[in-house]
């Protein structure tokens, strides 16, 4: 009957939110409540859930006869069936079953030993796990045709267990990530920030705390991310930070009537996101244009790298489809990279540090150095990467980089004095 666009589902969530608190508007909520099972029964009231359990038995029949337009599977809840008119790409997620996302932790007690963690399983699998709740969390998720497997996410992780004790963990969504199109994938990242959102408050039933999780998302892992967020702020639980690594932009760009929603500022405490890719056309890179962060750094421009060769012309989804080849994919990877470089320089005083500055004029005026500034201070300059939650300054960020790895120089300041 309705079409139920996710700013419909979370409305939903949040009345059952408002339950838990008021009994008054109990039953006028409970009839709208559609997302129970999202719902992980540790943090609604036993009650409360049994209440709306009964109601929502009863109205599963005359629910069945009607023609649905989303469809919903256990514990996550339901997602919108979008209508074709709107866009042949859009699609719902598969089922969990079909996705099987696979959270793995790795700690400094064996950083070859990953262990599995399940979600909604009132936490047993966590206690068990080498996981310790008095530690910093940092999330970490793959994009499109990725795995938690990749070698990039272990030096990731291994870098952030060098830098602090912690606990990592891989999300790992290849089944959801593989496609074989781009718009399924691009789907299912709803439903992995949903499964990751019930992970997290499992972390926080074992007296975690939500605001030394870190999620580090790549390309639609950026957006897994977001929407894991989104579903927390229904919970009230803030997760500290977000890090999107050049945010895929199919699918999620504002323009289009039924685009998902992105990564935001909204989803925690502090959003950084490095732009490595942008487009601001469809078909000129895997990556978004339009400030999302708190802090959004754009290097070299955000458009194109230096080093990449410049592929373009092509329709975006057409290249998603294909093989990707390393000079396609070079800027979108780019993001990737510097964040790993950004680690190393953390424990390293002496190391060069990407340094960005704002520039109210945009990028062509920082190249033509306008915007270089003759003094760096806390307030006007802000290193990128993992050191990016330390400044107070917001805002779109600017910076070179060198054209190979290491990226980072100090010699990048002549690049932009001429
Ligand atoms: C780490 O885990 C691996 C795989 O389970 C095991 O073979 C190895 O003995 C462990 N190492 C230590 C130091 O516990
Ligand atoms: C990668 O793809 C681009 C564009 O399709 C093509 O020009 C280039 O030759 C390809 N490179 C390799 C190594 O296949
Ligand atoms: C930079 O800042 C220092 C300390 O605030 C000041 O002494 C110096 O003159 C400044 N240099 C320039 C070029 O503005």
């Amino acid at each position: 009957m309705h079409t139920k666009h996710y700013s419909r589902t979370i409305f939903t969530i949040s009345i059952a939110a408002y339950l838990v608190l008021d009994h008054v508007g109990l039953t006028k909520a409970a009839s709208e409540v559609s997302n129970y099972d999202f719902w992980p029964s540790n943090i609604l009231g036993k009650r409360a859930m049994q209440l709306v359990r009964d109601h929502l038995s009863r109205r599963q029949e005359r629910k069945k006869s009607r023609s649905s337009k989303q469809i919903c599977y256990d514990m996550v809840g339901c997602f919108p069936i979008p209508r074709s008119s709107y866009s042949p790409l859009m699609k719902s997620p598969q089922s969990p079953d079909t996705v099987d996302t696979k959270f793995l932790v790795m700690t400094r007690q064996n950083r070859s030993d990953l262990i599995l963690i399940k979600y909604g399983d009132r936490h047993v699998s966590m206690a068990n796990s080498n996981f310790k709740p008095e530690l910093p969390t940092k999330i970490i998720i793959h994009g499109f045709k990725g795995s938690g497997h990749d070698k990039v996410a272990k030096l990731l992780g291994n870098a952030l267990l060098d830098l602090e004790d912690a606990n990592v963990i891989f999300v790992d969504w290849e089944k959801g990530a593989a496609g074989p199109g781009y718009a399924l994938a691009a789907a299912n990242t709803q439903l992995i920030g949903r499964q990751l959102a019930i992970l997290i408050t499992d972390m926080v039933a074992l007296n975690g705390d939500p605001a030394r999780i870190h999620m580090i998302g790549f390309s639609l892992g950026a957006h897994v991310a977001g929407f894991a967020g989104k579903a927390l702020k229904l919970l009230d639980i803030r997760v500290g930070r977000i890090t999107g690594l050049d945010p895929a932009s199919p699918l999620f760009r504002q323009m289009l009537s039924a685009s998902l929603l992105s990564l935001s500022a909204d989803d925690a405490a502090f959003v950084d996101v490095v732009h490595t890719d942008g487009a601001r056309i469809w078909s000129e890179g895997f990556g978004l244009f339009n400030p999302i962060g708190d802090v959004d750094y754009f290097p070299n421009g955000g458009l194109d790298q230096p080093g990449c060769e410049q592929v373009r012309g092509s329709v975006i989804v057409s290249r998603f489809e294909g093989t990707m080849n390393s000079s396609v994919v070079c800027n979108h990877l780019r993001a990737l990279q510097f964040f790993l470089e950004s680690l190393k320089a953390v424990s390293d005083p002496d190391a060069c540090q990407f340094t960005a500055f704002p520039c109210h004029t945009g990028w062509s005026m920082f190249q033509r150095g306008e915007c270089f500034p003759t003094n760096c201070t806390d307030s006007n300059c802000v290193t990128m990467g993992f050191a990016a939650s330390q400044s107070k300054l917001r805002g779109p960020l600017y910076l070179t980089t060198r054209d190979s790895s290491p990226f980072c120089g100090k010699g990048c300041y002549s690049l932009i004095s001429y």
